[in-house]
């Protein structure tokens, strides 16, 4: 049967701050799945800080968006028509099955069934959160924390955008795994208090407040053996100063310089790192999809007794998605930024 549906096409590359006009909506007619495809309802998307990138077309790890091409990304959704398996390795996929994949700012996909991950929610999670804390941003967290920086119990880490998807499990699983002490810093007093009250950080501070040095001294004086960093730029800089001897950092991203329009100056301090005998070391999560069993085995029991709590920011319906991520890059998330196009079983 065909259908018709809407999606995202990316209609301008940003120059700066994106804007919703950079997006545009349109109605396609899809055709039915053909042979080794599904055709898919999507019920949940996301949005994540690397699509800025994909909307520029500098070279990157994440291929970019082509303009006038539909916009892509992670999204969850119910098959409801499957071609004709091939044989490609996998067995058959029933219309019913809940799928994640790589086709979301659309309201259905037709995907490849080899590319697809089957999803099926444990007792007390839901599909929303195989887009967050058990999803991707997850997987990044367990990976930086646990296969980068080489966490050690005991150790003191400090996690730069705390209160967002990747920090806020980050954080948590660093608790979990008994660090002495977790300081986060996010973008208001009210994340902070989340930091603090609700994710179970032992301190936590607006970069907004004061200089981001100052700040992280005074919440760890002793200094700091473990840095995972979303940010970059002064959060680096002040982390680098902080680390005791023997620091590690994992850089996972470094969302202060994704709108800049000019090469921005790595930390004045870097050359601190050899009496230091400090690592810095970046990671791309999609290298490590091997460790995904391994880390569900870890956060599926501690999100289901709540030792990890799961908070996410919800925009509804197709239309809100840009709105979403441009929320997402100026803070107005608090855990992991999802649209929701359907409900599930509808
Ligand atoms: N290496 C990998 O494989 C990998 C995988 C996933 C994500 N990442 C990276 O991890 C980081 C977090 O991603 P996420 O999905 O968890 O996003 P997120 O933290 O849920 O959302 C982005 C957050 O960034 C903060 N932010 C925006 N502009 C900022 C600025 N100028 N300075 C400081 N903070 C700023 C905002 O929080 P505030 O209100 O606190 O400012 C916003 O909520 C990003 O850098 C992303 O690119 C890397």
């Amino acid at each position: 049967m065909a259908i018709h549906s809407r999606q995202f096409l990316l209609a301008a590359r940003p120059v700066g701050e994106p804007k919703p006009s950079d997006f545009r909506l349109e109605t396609v007619e899809l055709p039915s799945p053909a042979p080794g495809q599904l055709l898919v309802r999507n019920i949940v998307m996301s949005v994540d800080p690397y699509m800025r990138g994909r909307m520029s077309d500098t070279p990157s790890y994440a291929p970019s968006w082509l303009l006038g091409e539909p916009a892509r990304g992670g999204a969850i959704g119910e098959v409801i028509e499957a071609g004709t398996p091939t044989d490609l390795g996998v067995p058959p996929i029933a219309p019913g099955t809940l799928v994640l994949h790589d086709a979301g700012w659309r309201e259905h996909a037709l995907v490849e069934a080899h590319q697809v991950t089957v999803i099926d929610p444990a007792p007390g999670t839901s599909l929303s959160y195989y887009l967050g804390t058990l999803g991707m941003p997850g997987l990044t967290a367990y990976t930086g924390l646990f296969h980068i920086a080489d966490f050690r119990p005991g150790d003191t880490v400090f996690i730069s955008g705390a209160a967002g998807a990747v920090g806020g499990v980050a954080g948590q699983l660093a608790k979990l795994r008994g660090a002495s002490r977790v300081i986060g810093s996010a973008g208001s007093a009210e994340k902070v208090r989340f930091l603090t009250e609700t994710l179970g950080f032992d301190a936590a501070f607006d970069y907004h407040a004061g200089p981001v040095g100052e700040q992280l001294r005074a919440a760890a004086p002793e200094g700091i053996d473990l840095f995972f960093d979303n940010v970059g730029g002064d959060h680096l800089e002040a982390a680098i100063s902080s680390f005791r001897i023997g620091g590690r950092a994992a850089l996972c991203g470094s969302i202060s310089g994704y709108n800049a329009t000019a090469p921005r100056p790595g930390p004045a301090n870097i050359s601190l790192l050899t009496g230091k005998r400090a690592m810095l070391k970046g990671f791309i999560v999609s290298d490590h999809w091997n460790l995904r069993q391994e880390f569900l085995d870890t956060a599926v029991p501690a999100v289901q007794d709540g030792r990890i709590q799961v908070p996410e920011t919800v925009f509804d319906g197709l239309e809100s998605a840009p709105h979403a991520f441009i929320g997402l890059l100026r803070g107005q998330n608090t855990g992991k930024m999802i649209v929701r196009l359907a409900a599930a079983g509808s």
